[in-house]
């Protein structure tokens, strides 16, 4: 396999992933791993990373690595930079960072440039540049404004390039990885994540050995995977599932994963309700954040409690979770990474477990696909393996609270754009709303109404956001008319009675997705709750609330589109959605990611 070390940011985490799409083992090494320990591997990556090697305490590795390790290396921008610091090369710091497209023309391709066009398309993004090469390299390629955009020490095996071959935007990205791992470190494709099944079953019995598992599952696919795996790997009496129910979930979720289990004749698992604390926690709370970070502690305490009341039941335990390999990496797992954010699967009690072997962790080598791949090679259903991401803080951050009482705001602007299309428009202020990059404080919405073919409302949402900055969400009525002057904003806490509108609103809208078979066609469906009416209070004393509804096609959730599901299906969903007491409107989410999120909390 191939190591890479990691020398900051997130660079090495894509770079593990695309030799493994080559069907080569990769790992994610701390910088400063020793050369004996990277014996084991056919050639080593030096990420790219955020530093300048000129500054101090800016990430290095050892010298020996360069000097004394024997395989092949290639370092990737920063990876570049510092093998030409370290081997007696000149990098200078540039006032200006390079960002964006190049052209690469080769000088001489060597065996890393071998079949790649004389001209192509490459991604840069450095701050650095190399202007005197090491003793012993060559240059093999520049851009027009990088004059050593690929070198190469060719006796040594020792190559660099200044461009980020891992991303897309990069041409030929995937021939140049091809290029080093295959005919420079001559490694054998021979990772496959179906074919490790065995393996990993063998390891699940040696790491339990005598001892009861308690496996941690969450109905996500993660957790299902490792569980039926333990399954495979195990006696029923020493298997049980143990599932926390927040009260955060969807219709019929702790229903329908008991069964889901139950089919397959996989053990049963134990249901934990805890709805009425985390209800409790919730108490008062308005802002998104705090019901993070209410939640996230909470379901740590509760774990702990569990872990307590096993060690009380029977000595003789392990701790099984579905932790796998990003969780580790955004946790900041590996030495250089920064923490993303902390999962609650990499805390310290959890660190404190694995320290006394304690902890089963089946899949914590694997990513997403390579866990559905495995999901598949286990024989289970789709409906286990291909569910739709959902956030572990789930309904109670799709359940938008309140304490601001607002009206309808008219905008000339949105209004003109809005005019353009037959279509008319205001602006409504949600506190609390999710934007990229910004301290989700005030934001606003802008909500559009009117006849309007999909098409014309992708161009009305970018033209919006693209020419108001303090617009980030455009949401389209899927109701026949919006009163503008009836559109209020009022106050609202999180309650059982809201979830459970929301619960219902989410279900229908979910069911009518599948009755048109259109759910593997978007990638994500959240359904939210927003304290906003249209019109007088409702016979019961509670006020109206508008459910929008929030399809979105991804890739990996950094960004998103809106998702064109047809909009005769989209009114069908509204439709019986507004049948539910309270329901006055029903709003198709209209914007992308960026700038908006895909959750609005
Ligand atoms: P945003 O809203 O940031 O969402 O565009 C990107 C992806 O992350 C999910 N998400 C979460 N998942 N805990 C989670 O486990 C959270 O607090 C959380 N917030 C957002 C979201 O569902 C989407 O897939």
């Amino acid at each position: 396999g191939i190591a890479v070390l990691d020398l900051g940011g997130q660079y090495c985490h894509l770079i593990a992933r695309r030799v493994r799409d080559l069907g080569v083992f990769s790992d994610i090494l701390s910088a400063d791993t020793a050369v004996e320990t990277l014996q084991s591997f056919d050639g080593v990556i030096l990420s790219g990373g955020p530093g300048s090697v000129s500054e101090p305490g800016a990430p290095r590795v050892p010298q020996t690595v360069l000097t004394d390790l024997g395989k092949p290396i290639l370092g990737i921008c920063y990876g570049q930079q510092l093998i030409t610091n370290m081997l007696g090369g000149t990098v200078i710091q540039e006032h200006v960072r390079e960002y964006g497209l190049a052209s690469l023309s080769l000088i001489e391709p060597g065996p890393l440039l071998q079949d790649i066009p004389s001209d192509s398309m490459v991604w840069m993004s450095h701050g650095d540049t190399v202007t005197s090469l090491p003793q012993g390299f060559r240059r093999l390629a520049k851009t027009e404004t990088c004059d050593v955009a690929a070198v190469a020490d060719l006796n040594q095996r020792i190559y660099g390039i200044q461009f980020h071959p891992e991303v897309t935007h990069t041409q030929h990205g995937m021939a140049i990885l091809s290029n080093f791992v295959f005919r420079i470190c001559h490694a054998a494709p021979t990772w496959n994540p179906a074919s490790l099944k065995d393996k990993l079953i063998e390891q699940i019995r040696v790491t339990a050995a005598g001892r009861k598992v308690y496996f941690l599952v969450s109905g996500g696919v993660d957790s299902n995977v490792a569980y039926a795996l333990c399954a495979q790997a195990l006696p029923p009496d020493q298997l049980e599932g143990l599932y926390v129910d927040t009260g955060f979930m969807r219709k019929n979720e702790s229903e329908q994963l008991r069964l889901a289990f139950a089919r397959l004749g996989l053990p049963n698992i134990r249901i934990i309700d805890d709805s009425q604390r985390f209800l409790d926690a919730m108490q008062g709370i308005i802002d998104p954040e705090e019901k993070r970070q209410r939640i996230g502690p909470l379901f740590i305490e509760i774990q702990q409690e569990l872990v307590g009341a096993i060690e009380h039941e029977n000595q003789n335990w392990v701790l099984g979770q579905g932790t796998i390999y990003p969780d580790t990496i955004e946790s900041g797992g590996t030495a250089g990474a920064e923490v993303i954010k902390t999962h609650h699967n990499r805390v310290p009690m959890i660190a404190e477990l694995a320290a006394q072997n304690r902890l089963l962790e089946p899949l914590q080598e694997f990513y997403k696909d390579e866990v559905r791949a495995l999901g598949e090679a286990l024989g289970l259903p789709q409906d286990l393996i291909n569910r739709h991401p959902f956030p572990g803080p789930g309904l109670a951050i799709r359940t938008l609270c309140s304490d601001q009482h607002a009206k309808a705001m008219p905008h000339d602007g949105i209004a003109g754009i809005c005019r353009e299309f037959g279509l008319h428009g205001c602006v409504l202020p949600l506190k609390s709303v999710g934007v990229q990059g910004d301290n989700r404080s005030y934001k606003n919405v802008a909500m559009i109404s009117g006849p309007a073919a999909l098409e014309t409302l992708s161009q009305v949402s970018t033209r919006i956001t693209n020419g108001y900055q303090e617009v980030n969400r455009v949401v389209y009525g899927l109701d026949a008319a919006i009163d503008f002057e009836a559109l209020r904003v009022h106050d609202a806490l999180l309650t059982s009675t809201r979830l459970d509108v929301l619960r219902e609103a989410d279900a229908i809208a979910h069911q009518i997705l599948h009755d048109h078979g259109l759910e593997h066609q978007v990638w994500q469906f959240p359904v939210v709750l927003i304290p906003v009416s249209h019109g007088a209070e409702h016979p019961t004393g509670n006020q109206g609330e508008t459910v929008i509804l929030r399809p979105i096609y991804s890739v990996d959730g950094m960004t998103a589109e809106f998702a064109k599901l047809p909009l005769p299906v989209l009114q069908e969903m509204a439709q019986a959605i507004r049948q539910l007491p309270t329901i006055d409107l029903v709003g198709f989410d209209i914007s992308n990611k960026p700038p908006a999120t895909i959750e609005w909390e």
